[in-house]
């Protein structure tokens, strides 16, 4: 906050200021692939500026403090005009490349020294606010932190036209900005950068050994490269924002195990102590489980065996929140946007209630939902039944999600 009162009254050398978040917009290029009379970040998307959207958002964030440009000399009147009435750091000029440009806003920033920044492309014009807490957050315990999403198609490599075989897509995600680094080690990373030519921040931290955390990034979050993307984000801000209009769906989920000999069970993601475990291949994590399986259920994603075989040694005593947050990524991948989870947990002990809050909250942060979009409910069966037996615990869930129409993902 005291960083935007200095940026607005130009006095930006005042070291006071260094505890902050400032964002870096890098918006020097030229924009050859999409071409037209302007470069790509001053075409207009609704009515304005492609470069302002984003710098809207950034600006509007309430953990980013201050805002700069990185542009092209060339681009001064039409910066000007893009940044009309917003309150941004003076702009500074890029390079020849987009990580020289990156480079070059970093050092304009030695005498703020702020603690972390954000490095955004111009040309990524739907910026989530949700996306940057995610950042933040992720900051906290790494040096860097990018927004990305995972590879749902699979991969082929190609030669003379034909498939020379398929890559194994598991670990592969997509890089999108933003990408958030702890603003001294990435000054350092990027001024000891081996080449030019690295087309992200996350390859010049990488390069110089900084982690880098990959956070849920969106489809939306896409950039505009050709003619076709400026066509894709007219049509979204058309329909508020989005590509098109939303469906709803729901999935259901269904889990039970059995109980055993155990001082505790896992439930909805936390440790309960308890004078019985539950058995199974994972932590039998009834609540997860079934959270899991609801969410696949919403988007046509198959089911938790699917994804993590029993009879794969990997997931064996497998903490069960990787099953829900994977179940999440791949919806994120499809476009869906989760608007809702709620499970009820179904035995006669342990008593829920006690647990209930903290479960709301833990299922909260494995999903990276509000917590008001999470239900946990339980419920005895009267001592009838298996569960009303004391045998095993049950769960059902149901996840309400939102997907784009007609644009439900491509298969598994
Ligand atoms: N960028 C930059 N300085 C450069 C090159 C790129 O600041 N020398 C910025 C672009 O303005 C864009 C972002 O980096 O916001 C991502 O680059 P890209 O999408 O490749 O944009 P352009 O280089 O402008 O487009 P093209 O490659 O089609 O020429
Ligand atoms: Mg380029």
């Amino acid at each position: 906050m005291v960083l935007k009162r200095h940026a607005k009254s130009g006095r930006e050398s005042d070291r006071a200021m260094s505890a902050g978040c400032i964002g870096i917009v890098v918006a020097a290029g030229r924009g050859h692939r999409l071409g037209g009379e302007v470069p790509k970040q001053y075409r207009p998307l609704g009515g304005r500026p492609l470069l302002r959207h984003c710098l809207e958002a950034l600006s509007a964030h309430r953990q980013v403090d201050a805002v700069r440009v990185v542009l092209h000399p060339d681009d001064r009147a039409l910066y000007e005009a893009a940044a009309d009435g917003l309150d941004l750091l003076l702009p500074v000029a890029g390079g020849v490349t987009r990580q020289e440009s990156v480079r070059r806003g970093l050092e304009s920033l030695a005498e703020l020294d702020p603690a972390h920044v954000l490095i955004h492309d111009a040309a990524r014009p739907f910026l989530d606010p949700a996306i940057i807490d995610r950042i933040l957050a992720a900051l906290e315990d790494n040096p860097g932190a990018i927004a990305a999403l995972p590879v749902v198609d699979t991969l082929k490599r190609e030669a003379g036209g034909a498939s020379r075989g398929t890559v194994d897509r598991r670990d592969l995600w997509r890089a999108q900005t933003p990408q958030g680094f702890r603003y001294a080690e990435i000054l350092a990373a990027h001024t000891a950068a081996p080449a030019e030519g690295l087309t992200d921040d996350a390859a010049v931290a990488e390069a110089a050994g900084l982690a880098v955390a990959l956070v849920m990034g969106a489809e939306e979050n896409f950039k505009v490269t050709t003619e076709e993307d400026l066509a894709r984000a007219e049509r979204m801000l058309a329909s508020g924002g989005r590509s098109g209009d939303w469906e709803t769906r729901t999935g259901l989920g269904f889990d039970v195990h059995r109980f055993g000999p155990g001082d505790h069970v896992w439930l909805c993601g936390l440790r309960i102590d308890h004078a019985q475990g539950l058995i199974g291949h994972s932590d039998a994590d009834v609540g997860l489980h079934a959270l899991t399986d609801a969410v696949l259920g919403a988007v046509g994603a198959g089911d938790i065996g699917e994804h993590f075989p029993p009879s794969d040694p990997q997931w064996r005593d497998a903490a069960s929140d990787r099953f829900l947050a994977h179940a999440c990524a791949l919806a994120a991948a499809r476009g869906a946007h989760i608007a809702s989870l709620d499970v009820t947990i179904v035995c006669e002990r342990p008593k829920i209630g006690p647990h209930r809050a903290h479960m709301v909250a833990r299922i909260a942060e494995i999903t990276g939902l509000a917590q008001d979009r999470v239900s946990v409910k339980a419920t005895t069966t009267e001592g009838l039944g298996f569960t009303g037996r004391g045998e095993g615990i049950a769960a059902q869930a149901v996840a309400s999600v939102r997907l784009p129409a007609g644009d439900g993902g491509t298969g598994p």
